[in-house]
């Protein structure tokens, strides 16, 4: 409530009163929201917009022409520029009733040396301060996406409660917590944090894997037990979707699938559906890894981290399409196969 009295806006008082009124269906309808992507063109975003463009008004930031033009031919108001130089955009802005930032920072494949990590966190600080900057002018509330980043010991699940431990690459974005907390204390920016896990389906950052397992390329890191959090892309845009509908300031969510796997069990079940038999995946032990890829991403492969998903399901009423990595990885085969990714 802090962050609501602190916000002088009247569409916030608004959003107050659709809270009051939240049984009203058409009071809910008839509010179309300018939202603003950041990340739009990405593997979230482009399976986001079609969720939020049949009831609001969408702008997307990109640097890619083709992409955005392709938008636009979908009725998205498409603003070419770079999150690096928003000074340049901000005149060709409408007012804006909330940004959603889903940006991928260029992450780099392979071997991450300590002075990679920096240039990354470097990259980071820029995109969240020229976000940040943007937002208050606008005046709106903030949708920022963060990696999940827990520990978790044997028997233990985390949830939004738990505080964000940083290791491994995601040191990369400690920036980020030092911000969010700056944000709450000046209680100017209502923000809403997305932390979801791995996500996987046709296309994004997932695509390498796909090729690799059809490049007959059966491996699993380290032992294979450790878990990560999973989540399909087509369940974390409809995450995104149900946070668009029910604007809940100030909380987080993480969204992963009801069942937390093994990297075994993930990897295993993948090469099955490609090869059409049973496979044994070839283990690369960690010292291996820490000497091809580096310890920063050693450490982000090997983590162990189990997650609930119950807040995001009870709050924003978040059904999922793919509960266990089993559905969403036959339908993102299926999908990969049929050459929709
Ligand atoms: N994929 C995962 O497993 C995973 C896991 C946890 C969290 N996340 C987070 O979830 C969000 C969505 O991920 P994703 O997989 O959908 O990302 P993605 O497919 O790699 O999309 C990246 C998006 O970021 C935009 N972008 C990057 N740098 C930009 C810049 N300088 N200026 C303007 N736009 C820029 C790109 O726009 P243009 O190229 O069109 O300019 C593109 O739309 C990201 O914040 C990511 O960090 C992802």
């Amino acid at each position: 409530m802090g962050l609501l009295k602190n916000f002088s806006e009247n569409y916030l008082e608004f959003f107050t009163q659709l809270k009051c009124f939240k049984n009203n269906q058409v009071l809910r309808y008839i509010y179309i929201m300018n939202i603003f992507i950041i990340g739009g063109t990405g593997f979230v975003g482009s399976r986001l917009i079609p969720k939020l463009l049949d009831q609001h008004q969408i702008t997307v930031l990109t640097r890619n022409q083709d992409k955005g033009n392709l938008l636009a031919r979908r009725g998205v108001h498409v603003v070419f520029g770079d999150l690096c130089e928003m000074d340049r955009i901000s005149g060709q802005v409408e007012k804006q009733d909330l940004v959603i930032y889903m940006a991928m920072p260029p992450v780099r494949m392979g071997r991450n040396t300590r002075k990679h990590i920096y240039k990354l966190s470097q990259v980071i600080k820029k995109y969240l301060n020229n976000t940040v900057k943007f937002v208050k002018e606008q005046k709106c509330p903030v949708v920022f996406t963060l990696g999940t980043s827990y520990k978790t010991g044997k028997n233990e699940t985390a949830d939004e409660t738990w505080p964000i431990h940083r290791f491994g690459m995601t040191i990369a974005g400690q920036y980020f917590d030092t911000l969010l907390s700056e944000l709450e204390k000046e209680g100017k920016i209502p923000v809403i944090q997305v932390i979801p896990g791995q996500i996987y389906g046709p296309g994004g950052l997932f695509l390498k894997i796909l090729r690799m397992a059809y490049q007959k390329r059966y491996i699993v890191f380290g032992n294979g037990k450790n878990r990560i959090p999973r989540i399909h892309v087509e369940d974390i845009a409809e995450g995104y979707a149900c946070i668009v509908k029910k604007m809940p300031l100030g909380e987080k969510f993480i969204f992963s699938d009801d069942y937390p796997c093994t990297t075994m069990e993930f990897n295993s079940y993948l090469f099955e559906l490609i090869s059409g038999k049973k496979i044994n995946p070839k283990r690369i032990p960690t010292f291996l890894l820490r000497i091809l890829l580096g310890k920063y991403v050693t450490e982000t492969m090997m983590t162990n981290c189990v997650v609930s998903n119950l807040k995001a399901k009870e709050q924003l009423e978040w059904k999922l399409t793919y509960p266990t990595y089993k559905e969403g990885l036959k339908a993102t085969v299926d999908a990969y196969q049929k050459g929709i990714y």
